[in-house]
């Protein structure tokens, strides 16, 4: 279908939130805290990359990847693990870093899911947040940028595993 991309956030904006995020994240963190970023794959990957290096806490990193989408574009409560953390979490303090919140389905099994490992600590960050789109509510305790409900790409975020590369976040225009 033919299409155009549309910038919705600048990658200057975008570096700019990262840094702004980086120092909350700072802020609420030690190096004793020994803080373990849990990306959940692959949206939250050029964020985490990003948000990683803007902090001054070290961090170690571990991934999961879920799948919360049945056939249709909407995920629906249940979530697949397709890959599951390397470690132990069990007293360790957690931050998700997640590329984007719509329905809140996702995140919500994700924080279930770890909370039953008996983290010292769960918290959760999210470049881009959809609020008009939830159906479960998460606590999200740190947000790049509030969005309409639009569907967009870019700095990790894909349509079809495509854009996931593009420096700033875009959306996709329909033509025809
Ligand atoms: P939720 O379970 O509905 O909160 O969906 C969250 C997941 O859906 C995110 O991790 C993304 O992978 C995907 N997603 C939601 N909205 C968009 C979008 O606008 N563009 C690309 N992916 C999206
Ligand atoms: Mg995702």
């Amino acid at each position: 279908m033919a299409h155009s991309i549309e910038t919705m956030i600048s990658e200057a904006e975008l570096q700019a939130q990262v840094v702004k995020l980086a120092a909350e994240i700072d802020k609420d963190y030690t190096e004793q805290d020994n803080l373990l970023l849990v990306g959940l794959l692959k949206g939250s990957v050029l964020f985490m990359a990003d948000l990683c290096r803007a902090m001054k806490t070290p961090i170690s990193m571990d991934f999961m990847n879920v799948s919360s989408y049945g056939a249709g574009t909407e995920s629906s409560g249940d979530v697949k693990v397709l890959k599951d953390l390397d470690q132990d979490i069990k007293g360790r303090h957690i931050l998700i870093v997640e590329d984007i919140i719509d329905t809140g389905n996702t995140l919500n099994k994700v924080v279930e899911m770890l909370k039953l490992r008996d983290p010292a600590s769960l918290k959760i960050a999210s470049l881009l947040d959809k609020p008009s789109r939830r159906v479960v509510n998460v606590p999200v305790d740190y947000i790049g940028f509030e969005i309409p409900d639009e569907f967009v790409i870019g700095y990790g975020l894909d349509w079809a595993e495509k854009y996931r590369d593009l420096p700033f976040i875009g959306k996709v225009i329909q033509q025809g």
